[in-house]
């Protein structure tokens, strides 16, 4: 008997991104038609300019679109309200982002905890949660530190537990590795693989680089805003 087809985490039709700089109109991502199934590993490339953070932006509910439909998760992004964006990004997607964006007044505790807190959980299973990613993740000893006073792979690091601390079905990572020497990126993108592995998270990753090749289940590849 044939395999049923996994069910698609990620549907995209004609989904489009400009932006109206006066007269001109610039294309950020232009009718993208796209599938992606739960648990892939999907690597996004592009050089400069190609749309690549466009469209993870709007797979982040950070951004809506100009056109076109968006489904994640079974959640209709393309239409949603502003709450249910809010609820969408707080539930479904957890973002990593280039310059790690932690609350620089923060512990690392507390950035991981602030998601689930906002989240509406209560707070002694999401500070244990947020104490369980951070050993896992070699960062036991740094829980009261900010992020002032660690490497950029531990501000990394920090950063994709903040992501899972609501155990997201998405994962979104706009370039992880940019700030990093190769060792730790190759942690990062070691960690983002065995998060697909074992956990089945469905992953999508802007990256220039190639440490991240042999994960990867597709490549798609952006060309002035189009997949080529
Ligand atoms: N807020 C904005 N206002 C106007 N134009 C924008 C905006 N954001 C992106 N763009 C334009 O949209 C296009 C796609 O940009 P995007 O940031 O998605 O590219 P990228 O593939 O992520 O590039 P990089 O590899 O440099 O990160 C570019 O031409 C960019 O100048
Ligand atoms: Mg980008």
């Amino acid at each position: 008997m044939e395999k049923p087809a996994p069910a698609a985490m990620i549907t995209a039709k004609g989904l489009t991104r400009y932006y109206q700089l006066g007269e001109n109109r610039i294309t950020g991502i232009d009718a993208v038609d796209l599938e992606i199934a739960a648990g892939e590993l999907v690597l996004l490339k592009g050089v400069s300019g190609s749309g690549k953070s466009t469209l993870l932006s709007l797979l982040a509910g950070l951004d809506r679109p100009s056109g076109g439909e968006l489904k994640v998760g079974g959640r209709n992004l393309a239409h949603a309200s502003g709450a249910s964006l809010d609820d969408y990004r707080r539930h479904v997607v957890g973002m990593i982002f280039q310059a790690f964006n932690l609350m620089p007044t923060l512990t690392v505790l507390e950035n991981v905890c602030l998601p689930g807190l906002l989240a509406g959980r209560s707070d002694a299973p999401v500070r244990s949660r947020a104490a369980e990613l951070l050993a896992w993740l070699n960062l036991a000893h740094r829980l009261s530190h900010i992020p002032a006073q660690l490497s950029g792979g531990e501000m990394q690091r920090t950063a994709i537990a903040r992501a899972l601390i609501n155990d997201p079905a998405v994962i979104l990572a706009d370039e992880p590795t940019g700030n990093l020497d190769s060792r730790n990126g190759a942690i990062v993108i070691d960690l983002l693989a065995e998060l697909n592995r074992s956990s089945g998270k469905t992953i999508v990753i802007a990256t220039h680089g190639s440490q991240a090749d042999g994960a990867a289940t597709r490549h798609i590849r952006l060309k002035d805003g189009k997949i080529q």
